[in-house]
């Protein structure tokens, strides 16, 4: 069965996957969430600004949206950084699926480069090197040489798509994390945050995107400024489970 275009309340266009029955975005805004949920959050300029060159992990690349929009921001904002991705996905969209929202993206080159990713399985220009890994995140993670700056754990919710939301996955996505690297995802289950607390992640509160909670964050130790808290009753209460 075929996932179908939706339109988002930022005018960007999201899909409907029918198996797992769910939106490939939120519904506030695909390019929205990317930038909200994933760009700032992940510190991803400031860090690409300061060590000159960036190199990030995005799990389920999707539409290539999260993808689309960093690149557009980093060559944007940190024109000279030079900037390296993976990005994994199992389940790859045909290019003419794809098209619409590539070309709907900010900048002038970013549906080019990810065109041709999505064609050649790779990219590799002056000060930009992506590989797209078409397969299971969980065997391929493991196969990667670290070290991430930033990570983008994006699969569907971990009710209908679990294995990437596991302790041991989430301990192999801190492997390859650098030290202060930083993880963001949408989801605020108790169990995922225990999972990364479990995989050796610090973790913290999430920004708030559109009406749906705030998400959470994960650092490989402490960062300069520190992640925002979790409410301490809730801290509590997971450390409490933790230790049970
Ligand atoms: C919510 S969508 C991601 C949206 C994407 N980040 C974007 O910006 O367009 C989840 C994606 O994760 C992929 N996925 C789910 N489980 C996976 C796995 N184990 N390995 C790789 N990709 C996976 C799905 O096929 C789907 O494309």
């Amino acid at each position: 069965m075929a996932s179908k275009p939706v339109l988002t309340e930022d005018g960007s266009v999201t899909r409907f996957h029918p198996e797992y029955e769910e939106h490939y975005h939120s519904m506030c805004g695909a390019h929205k969430e990317a930038l909200k949920r994933f760009v700032e959050p992940c510190r991803l300029i400031e860090v690409a600004l300061q060590k000159g060159a960036i190199r990030f992990l995005d799990v389920g690349f999707g539409l290539g949206v999260n993808l689309g929009i960093v690149l557009h921001e980093l060559q944007s904002r940190a024109p000279k950084v030079s900037i390296e991705v993976v990005s994994l996905e199992k389940e790859l969209l045909s290019l003419s699926d794809l098209r619409p929202h590539f070309a709907s993206l900010p900048g002038k080159e970013t549906s080019t480069l990810l065109e041709q990713l999505v064609v050649e399985g790779e990219v590799s220009n002056t000060g930009l090197k992506m590989e797209l890994i078409q397969g299971d995140a969980l065997e391929q993670v493991p196969l990667l040489p670290g070290e991430f700056d930033a990570i983008f754990l994006d699969p569907f919710s971990p009710k209908k798509n679990p294995e990437p939301w596991q302790a041991s996955f989430l301990g192999a996505l801190w492997e390859v994390s650098s030290k202060g690297g930083i993880l963001s995802t949408y989801s605020v289950a108790a169990s995922v945050r225990m999972s990364l607390m479990r995989a050796g992640w610090e973790i913290g509160l999430g920004p708030r995107v559109g009406r749906k909670s705030s998400g959470t964050l994960a650092s490989k130790g402490s960062v300069d400024p520190p992640l925002p808290a979790l409410d301490p009753k809730q801290r509590r209460s997971l450390e409490k489970r933790l230790t049970e």
